[in-house]
């Protein structure tokens, strides 16, 4: 059974008009997604900027309103129950931010930070407090001194460590990672990535891993959904994406991935600008009326594509 499943999601934000503030129209953020995650399983979402992708994170972990569509996790139906704080639901799913330098309180200490959850959901003396954060802080290969620091007397690396103890404090099934590593200079991220790997396998997380850049998920993600204007143009297992992606959207995604070869990059870069010619003159055969995205279809059973 999938851990959580998504049923045409639509998330939807009024534009207030008027002296009366009424509700004059709707910015589609999120406009009939669906999809799977299984236990254990990486599932990367990527597209460009403004296409809904941390919107379908913040509405997995009840932080944006829902407009219509279902979430169903452990095979129950908890759509309704997804604003509610204190749900055992709440506590299976965590979200790691994707900005290290303001989600996490400057004024709070490390123990306070990463204690947060554990205080809401559970009911610890201080000194077994005290040692969960310090498991914890172990975990993410922070010392138990780290505890009493603040956030600004840390590396971006080192604070991305913190987001993540607080996350897998109370050892959730699923956590949506958005954008963890694209505040942190190259060096760091391959470090931040890996090691997202090694506490997977630990704790036998699931990851929604949200990212713009293709190149960053690579070596992360099972199974990608490529999201564009708020829908899905191409979803399926990683390696078939990536080796015979079908939507002009995806394989200008592919092109754009910076290649170590010179040699290729020549390649690439004639692939792209042809590809960009090609994305103008046959926009028609991709996109429907007002530069809709056509609902999926099955290309195989690994596959799917938004084509008419
Ligand atoms: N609270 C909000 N109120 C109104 N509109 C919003 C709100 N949050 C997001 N939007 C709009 O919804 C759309 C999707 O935003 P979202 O943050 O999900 O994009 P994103 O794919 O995560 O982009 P990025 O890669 O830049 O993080 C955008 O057009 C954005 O302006
Ligand atoms: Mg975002």
């Amino acid at each position: 059974m999938a851990l959580l499943e998504i049923k045409d999601l639509k998330v939807y934000y009024p534009i207030k008009g008027g002296i009366m503030g009424r509700t004059v129209d709707y910015v589609r953020a999120v406009d009939g997604i669906s999809f799977e995650i299984n236990p254990g399983e990486t599932i990367g979402l990527i597209g460009e900027s403004g296409c809904g992708k941390s919107t379908t994170g913040k509405a997995i972990l009840g932080l944006a309103k829902i407009y219509a569509g279902k979430i169903i996790f452990n095979g129950e139906d908890i759509t309704k129950y997804i604003g509610k704080n204190r749900s055992p639901y709440r506590k299976s799913v965590q979200m790691i931010f994707q900005d290290v330098y303001s989600s996490l309180n400057p004024k709070e200490r490390v123990l306070d930070i990463i204690a947060e959850p554990l205080r809401n959901f559970e009911k610890n003396t201080k000194m077994e407090e005290r040692k969960r954060v310090d498991e914890l802080l172990s975990i993410v290969g922070l010392s138990p001194e780290d505890a009493a620091k603040y956030p600004h007397q840390f590396s971006g690396g080192q604070r991305q460590r913190i987001g993540v103890a607080r996350a897998i404090a109370l050892k959730p099934k699923l956590i949506v990672c958005d954008e963890p590593v694209s505040a942190l200079d190259l060096s760091v991220q391959a470090q931040v990535l890996n090691y997202l790997k090694d506490v997977q396998e630990e704790l036998k997380l699931s990851y929604l891993f949200i990212s713009h850049d293709l190149g960053v998920v690579r070596h992360m993600c099972e199974k990608l959904m490529i999201m564009h204007r708020s829908r899905f143009v191409e979803t399926g297992i990683a390696s078939e994406i990536y080796e015979n992606p079908v939507h002009i959207y995806t394989r200008r995604l592919i092109t754009a991935i910076p290649d170590l070869d010179p040699k290729l990059r020549a390649v690439n870069a004639k692939k792209r600008k042809e590809l960009a010619e090609e994305y103008e003159s046959k926009l028609t055969q991709y996109y429907g009326p007002n530069n809709s995205v056509y609902d999926l279809k099955k290309i195989n059973d690994n596959h799917y594509v938004a084509i008419p």
